[in-house]
């Protein structure tokens, strides 16, 4: 069997060993999100470190277990804690528990990150619906032997994030009275911030957000055939693009000052999708 698939198997196998629970909806959760997680009606936790050969994050600030529960009547499972390509985890251990989300059942994705504005619309605290993304800079998740018992070998890109979930998460923030940018996110290796003309070329390229996560995770999603969104909060516009130099505090306090609203937005599109 192929590797990657049999690892994916083993922890599939040791979390069914230990729960039933079938999610509908599965969300993984960026900086300043992670304690929306204790927030829902919780059935099960599992922490990633009693998952065979689960990847552990490292990320101080992230804690690292799956919560299973409910958010208004609706079956979810949660990552609190994602695991980053920076830490130093091969990008199939990275997708790993986006593709275990998915074998436990969970239709539908909800992608949720911090991320640098590169455009000069966007200000810090704002939200965007990802509508695409660039994933030039990282290696592709989809690279080794195919998966077949999850996707096709060349999968179609044009549209990994759902129209049919934008417009939802549009409708919902719009009734919530939540202004939304929309547009593209380019991932980055990370860990060090983009410089000033790397920002400059995911601007010109045409992305409107940079960050360390999330589009390889959606692409492993959408191979194998979940329904995606996401939603980045724009903690900081991007290097060079103001006098600040960026640090990790800053990113931290505006994720944590919208977070608020952020959760109720998550909340309101879980309910409506
Ligand atoms: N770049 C990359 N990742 C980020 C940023 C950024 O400016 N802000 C928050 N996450």
């Amino acid at each position: 069997m192929n590797k990657v698939y049999e690892k994916l198997m083993t922890c599939v196998e040791s979390i069914r060993k230990r729960i039933d629970f079938q999610p509908e909806v599965a969300l993984i959760l960026g900086s300043g999100l992670g304690d929306y997680a204790d927030e829902i009606q919780i059935e099960q936790t599992i922490n990633y470190t009693e998952i065979e050969g689960f990847p552990t994050s490292t990320v101080a600030g992230h804690k690292g277990r799956f919560v299973f529960g409910y958010v208004n009547e609706v079956p979810v499972v949660i990552m609190q804690g994602r695991v980053h390509f920076y830490e130093g985890y091969p990008m199939s251990d990275v997708v790993l528990p986006t593709r275990l989300m998915g074998m436990l059942g969970a239709k539908k994705l909800i992608l949720t990150n911090a991320a640098g504005g590169a455009n000069f619309d966007f200000k810090p605290g704002d939200f965007m619906i990802i509508n695409d993304h660039i994933t030039i800079a990282i290696p592709s998740p989809l690279i080794g032997e195919n998966i077949d018992e999850l996707g096709v070998r060349f999968p179609d890109m044009s549209e990994v994030y759902s129209q049919r979930m934008r417009k939802i998460i549009k409708d919902t923030a719009e009734k919530m009275g939540i202004k939304m940018q929309e547009g593209v996110y380019m991932q980055f290796t990370g860990p060090a911030y983009e410089t000033p003309a790397e920002v400059r070329l995911a601007r010109t390229l045409g992305g409107d957000a940079v960050g360390m996560s999330t589009a390889c995770e959606a692409m492993a999603a959408h191979h194998m055939g979940m329904e995606v969104c996401g939603i980045s909060c724009i903690t900081n516009l991007a290097a060079g693009m103001s006098t600040e130099k960026l640090d990790h505090k800053e990113v931290q306090e505006t994720a944590d000052r919208v977070a608020k609203q952020f959760k109720e937005l998550i909340t309101g599109i879980v309910t409506n999708i």
